[in-house]
């Protein structure tokens, strides 16, 4: 079977790729064959070594297929079903895989195979970041919130998802193409934070107050000037590092910015139980369905082209989301 891997941490060039076994499902496991595999920033931190891995490692956490086998005690999936994941761990850039059954969901017909895999992980990120990952005074429509890198493949989910509860998301991106392509998703406001001044920009827009939330997956650029963005009590969202690890924090900053709340949430933390995984996929579903969330035909690349992806992704070159086809 197929599968990009690497022995070695490094840039895009430590991937390679390799013939590997496929395992046969053991209790609580399936196997699925991919159709389609999604690439997320995730792979990069793992393949640059920010994130720990074991070697030798298949990259990917996402993909869309068909079951090919179950193990004993499975019952909410069988041999055959078109199905999409979202995994813990890396092991997706393969023909196929062999997994946790827990967080794999059935698809439903009016998804194909790339949307699926382009939805899954970036979907249900989005899903435990706006509905289960809240502020302290909670979140009104008509409410503000600040999503950075608004333009990528979760920022451009992130956009639609708040528009249709009511918020208005501000989004920034690192071009002015970026923004607009922001607004079209569904941004009420566009910041491009490599020219303008974000901060006076965000006071401008909420009338001096600052917003209730911050979704921040920048990380180190970001980190400081999104403190800044918030209201009193106000809640900051860490999920990602893309232009690095957030720096050590002071608790006194928070303090001193406004008795601030700090959350560094995982889509992993969410997914843990077959409960939470199908109801999560099930709201995302309806979303698709009822038309509130679209999802474009990701950009493709074959599966031997993976490292070209990464360098398209981490060059900041993409926008919306990415797929290989093995
Ligand atoms: N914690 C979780 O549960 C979770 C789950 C899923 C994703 N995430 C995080 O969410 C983020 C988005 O993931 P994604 O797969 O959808 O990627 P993406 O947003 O399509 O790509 C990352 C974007 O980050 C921006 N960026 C800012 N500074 C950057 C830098 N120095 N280098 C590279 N990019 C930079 C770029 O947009 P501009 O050019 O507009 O700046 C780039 O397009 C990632 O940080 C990822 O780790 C976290």
């Amino acid at each position: 079977m197929r599968a990009i891997q690497i022995e070695r941490t490094g840039g895009p060039e430590v991937m390679k790729p390799a013939d590997i076994d496929p395992r046969d499902p053991g209790p609580g496991e399936v196997r699925v064959r991919h159709h389609a595999i999604g690439v997320n920033f995730i792979d990069t931190y793992f393949r640059s070594g920010l994130y720990p891995v074991t070697f030798p490692c298949v990259l990917g956490s996402e993909a869309a297929g068909v079951v090919e086998a179950v193990g004993a005690g499975v019952t909410h999936v069988a041999v055959g079903d078109r199905v999409a994941y979202a995994a813990p761990g890396p092991g997706s850039y393969a023909e196929a895989r062999t997994l946790s059954a827990t967080p794999v969901v059935k698809v439903p017909e009016f998804l194909d195979a790339p949307r699926a895999a382009a939805v899954m992980l970036k979907g249900l990120t989005v899903q435990y970041l706006l509905r289960r990952t809240r502020p302290q005074r909670d979140l009104q429509p008509g409410d503000f919130v600040l999503w950075h890198a608004a333009a990528g493949g979760v920022g451009q989910l992130a956009c639609q998802w708040a528009k249709a509860l009511g918020y208005k998301l501000i989004g920034t991106a690192g071009t002015d193409d970026k923004c607009a392509l922001a607004l079209k998703a569904g941004a009420a406001f566009a910041i491009n934070y490599r020219t303008d001044d974000v901060v006076a920009r965000v006071k401008e827009i909420t009338g001096g107050r600052g917003v209730p939330v911050v979704f921040d997956s920048v990380g180190k650029d970001t980190w400081e000037r999104s403190l800044d963005c918030l209201e009193r009590f106000g809640l900051m969202v860490s999920f990602g590092n893309a232009s690095g690890p957030v720096p050590p924090v002071t608790l006194g900053q928070l303090a001193q910015k406004g008795s601030l709340h700090v959350t560094r949430p995982t889509l992993t933390t969410h997914l843990a139980t077959r409960e939470a995984a199908q109801q999560m996929a099930d709201e995302m579903f309806a979303m698709i369905r009822d038309g509130k969330l679209v999802i474009d035909a990701p950009r493709s690349y074959p599966l031997e082209a993976a490292a070209q992806a990464h360098r398209d992704l981490e060059g900041r070159a993409t926008t919306g989301a990415l797929v290989l086809i093995p």
